[in-house]
């Protein structure tokens, strides 16, 4: 008897199968039992009659509880009612391993209890969905880049030069050379892979002692880094803008089931086209006070300016040249405004605030020394990095995608912490 996935089920129709997965749902009338499986591609309806079959296995049938794991067999009836389109007239059914009492029942959970449950939510209907649309984002990231010729360099997490900022390293010791950091970019790494390679991006997990609990925000996330030379800032922000409306474009074509599943509405998705709105920090920052906004001058923008700002827009936006002073020390210099940073950010639409970090780098020797002395840092921990502007230095810019928050905009998961499988934040650690 061949075992067969959901999703090959069209290839089998009037013949008899094997569907091996997990029990989801069950439902019996008395005399027909209707027992919905899953097995990763799909769900299955199972139909037993209790006419139909041996007394054994209906009384198996009438014992499985939420979760065993099954293999049923039966006959494949294509249905063009039921979910994915067939349906199974049981058989018989084999109990592989038994799920009494499963924690998380159709009931309402609160997420805490959720949470501590991971390991098991992932199976429910919606983490599954949102599984895949992950699955989905990550491969069109994948495809983006590799139809443009760039080239994957994958940069290290244990470093010795801080990417960022000073105030949220994870460090950890490192035999005799002192603390080494993890990695909260792959930027640094990057550029130098630009010299040699031309288009280059790094994809990987990125970590942060976020100390907040908010709902953008994990300690480990993955970014996208995509580093390119001769591309100035505009340059940049039209990649950008390439590179989100492929893959909101990939999960419509392809994700349309499981945005279905998320209830997402796709019309606000539809509209991510080129090109996007774009609004100096200064202009948003007179919008902002506007509407009503207290933000002031060479104050970053805060979560709630972002969706205040974005709201007035239907597509994602580009804010930038923000103050020198909100930034890194890597982002170049402005030279029509000098307090400024030749750098933007993308906001996403329905209040998903930043998804994208990018800039045009300091491309000057002396100017980015100064800059790494004037924040504090230790210039001999970048010495490799001032070699690049020693050394054939050249016009570069990049960006970073945070892969979370994008798949939770995309999913329309107010909260960040379920893009992921198994979120790390301030107070989790577990499973
Ligand atoms: O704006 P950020 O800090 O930019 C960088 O790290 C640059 N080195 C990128 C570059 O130019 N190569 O972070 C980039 C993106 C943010 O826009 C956000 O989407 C995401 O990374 N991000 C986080 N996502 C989840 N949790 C956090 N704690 C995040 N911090 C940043
Ligand atoms: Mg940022």
């Amino acid at each position: 008897m061949p075992y067969a996935r959901v999703n090959e089920l069209h290839r089998h129709i009037g013949e008899s199968v094997t569907v091996r997965g997990w029990v989801t749902t069950t439902r019996s009338s008395g005399k027909i039992a209707f027992v919905v499986l899953r097995d990763g591609s799909g769900y299955l309806q199972a139909v037993f009659s209790k006419r139909d079959v041996p007394d054994a296995t209906w009384a198996r049938v009438a014992e499985l509880s939420l979760e065993t794991s099954v293999a049923v067999t039966g006959v494949v009836r294509a249905d063009a009612r039921a979910t994915g389109g067939h349906e199974l007239t049981a058989t018989d059914v084999e109990v592989l391993g038994a799920s009494p009492d499963f924690p998380i029942s159709p009931k309402e959970h609160g997420s805490t209890f959720l949470f501590e449950h991971r390991h098991l939510w992932l199976r429910s209907r919606r983490q599954v969905a949102i599984a895949k649309v992950r699955n989905e984002v990550v491969q069109a990231i994948r495809d983006f880049f590799y139809e443009r010729d760039f080239v994957l360099v994958d940069t290290p997490i244990l470093t010795g030069s801080i990417g960022e900022e000073a105030g949220n390293l994870f460090s950890t010791d490192y035999f005799d050379l002192g603390k080494a950091y993890l990695a909260q970019t792959g930027q640094l790494y990057v550029e130098a892979a630009a010299a040699a390679l031309g288009k280059v991006y790094c994809f990987g997990p990125t970590f942060r002692a976020e100390k907040s609990k908010t709902r953008r925000h994990l300690t480990e996330f993955w970014m996208v880094e995509p580093e390119v030379a001769w591309n100035d800032s505009d340059a940049n922000m039209r990649l950008q803008e390439e590179f989100i409306a492929a893959i909101v474009a990939r999960v419509l074509d392809r994700r349309l089931e499981e945005l279905k599943e998320l209830e997402r509405d796709t019309a606000p998705l539809e509209r991510v086209v080129g090109p996007f709105p774009r609004i100096s920090y200064t202009d948003a920052v007179a919008k902002l006070n506007a509407l009503g906004s207290d933000m002031e001058w060479g104050n970053d923008l805060g979560g709630d300016d972002e969706t205040l700002l974005a709201r007035e827009y239907d597509r994602p936006i580009f804010v930038y040249n923000y103050p020198k002073g909100v930034k890194a020390f890597y982002m170049k210099e402005n030279p029509e405004d000098p307090r400024t940073v030749l750098n933007n950010d993308c906001l996403a639409p329905e209040g998903y605030g930043e998804i994208i970090g990018g800039s045009q780098r300091e491309d000057d020797h002396d100017r980015l020394l100064a800059r790494i002395v004037a924040q504090g840092l230790d210039p001999e921990a970048y010495r490799w990095y001032l070699d690049l502007r020693k050394y054939g230095t050249f016009v570069h810019s990049g960006f970073g995608l945070g892969v979370e928050r994008t798949i939770a905009w995309i999913c329309g998961n107010p909260h960040i912490r379920e893009s992921i499988a198994f979120p790390r934040q301030i107070h989790r650690l577990y499973p």
